[in-house]
């Protein structure tokens, strides 16, 4: 038996929505992106979602939005500083360092993998650049808390910008996670909440940013902006289809990716619920092991929480009774995947090596300790009843592990 750390997750509509699509005759950027736009905004409670190919390229477009606006206004300048949490994905820096920005790498929460507002304080206080905006990541399904971050923003002067790919259904304060700022990423990768194979997108009530999403994501062109624009130049409405305003990409999802997204994000909550039933039989499975869940103090009690979305299921080891190393490498030879908390510390990435252009002048303690001792496993919810049984199984016998 094995028990992945996802499964493909399609069931019959999204299928029959996709030959739907093919059907139509219709695949590139159309109604069926603007109807699942619709849906995610309706969703999440916002003015704006902006449909993507990946979370990636939202965390692109974010970027790109606050040092190239339309408006010609920057929120950031080349050579600003981002603060960024230690424990990262790749592509939430790769975009910062690639428009000529800095990385400020800072600290993370033992209890929650989430970005330490007292680290992120002290990166401040040493930093040589200006340090001009904030962008955590809400990780692997939990919300951190937006009254927190939201005033520490407010109190440094940062503008809040944040990854929400991991947590999609998570909440926190009556906001859902990431909105507590300018704009949020998110992500659809197959392993997600919910997956249209590959996708993303961003949410904003700012509708200029908005607009200035829909024009980056296409080459930068002004056909897609909702708000007029203030022409100087009278075009014929040909000529006015290739009109460009701001930089861009092309960046577009298919028709084919958003039919699937409208099918799914009808079961998203049916899915964020059996994921927590799923962690709340992992949670008793691995009591009386060396194993323990990682679950922010507020919502041990109730796993139920709302701020938890559950997108992996993080676990650390107790290291005086054995190494996570012993850990992973039972769980993998009784069929349970294993990796690790994201890439661990980013910066013990090879890559980072040969790179300059970031900073990092804080301890790190609580990222190298998570690298060190943590590894999650899935919380997919396709598993099978027999997947979940095998799984909690095994973990229970970690506590016989020599
Ligand atoms: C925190 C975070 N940001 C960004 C991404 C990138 O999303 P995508 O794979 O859709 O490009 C991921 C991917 O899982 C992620 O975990």
């Amino acid at each position: 038996m094995r028990v992945p750390l996802a499964v493909v997750g399609l069931n019959e509509s999204d299928i029959e929505n996709v030959v739907s699509v093919l059907r139509s005759g219709k695949l590139t950027m159309g109604d069926k992106v603007a109807e699942f736009e619709i849906a995610m905004a309706d969703y999440l409670n916002v003015d704006h979602f902006i449909m993507v190919n990946s979370g990636s390229s939202a965390n692109l477009l974010i970027f790109e939005s606050l040092l190239r606006p339309l408006n010609g206004a920057p929120r950031l300048e080349n050579g600003d500083g981002v603060l960024v949490p230690a424990i990262a994905w790749p592509t939430s820096i790769w975009p910062i360092i690639q428009l000529g920005l800095v990385p400020i790498f800072v600290d993370v929460d033992r209890d929650t993998f989430g970005l330490d507002l007292d680290s992120a304080s002290d990166a401040i206080a040493k930093s040589k650049i200006p340090v001009k905006a904030i962008f955590p990541i809400h990780p692997l399904g939990y919300a951190i808390d937006q009254d927190k971050l939201s005033s520490f923003a407010h109190l440094n002067s940062l503008i809040l910008v944040s990854d929400v790919c991991e947590s999609l259904g998570s909440w926190n304060r009556g906001l859902h996670a990431g909105m507590s700022g300018i704009a949020a990423s998110f992500s659809f990768y197959f392993s997600h909440h919910i997956t249209t194979m590959e996708g993303g997108g961003i949410a904003t009530n700012d509708s200029e940013m908005a607009d200035d999403f829909r024009s980056m994501r296409s080459h930068g062109w002004s056909r897609d902006r909702l708000i007029p624009m203030n022409n100087d130049i009278e075009l014929s409405a040909p000529e006015s289809k290739f009109q460009f305003v701001t930089t861009g990409y092309n960046v577009r999802p298919t028709e084919i990716q958003a039919a699937i997204g409208l099918s799914q994000i009808k079961h998203l909550d049916e899915f964020i619920v059996k994921r927590k039933n799923l962690v709340a039989r992992v949670s008793n499975s691995i009591k009386n092991t060396p194993l323990t869940l990682v679950v922010d103090k507020k919502i041990t009690k109730n796993l139920n929480s709302e701020n938890h979305s559950w997108m992996m299921i993080p676990i650390c080891v107790n290291a005086d009774v054995i190494s996570k190393e012993k850990v992973q490498d039972f769980l993998e030879d009784n069929g349970v995947e294993t990796r690790p908390v994201l890439t661990g510390n980013f910066l013990d990435q090879p890559v980072m090596k040969k790179l300059s252009g970031y900073v990092s002048d804080v301890s790190l303690d609580n990222a190298n300790w998570v690298a060190k001792n943590c590894f999650l496993i899935g919380a997919h919810h396709d598993y099978t009843e027999q997947q979940i049984n095998h799984l909690t199984q095994v973990l229970s016998m970690t506590r016989s592990i020599k």
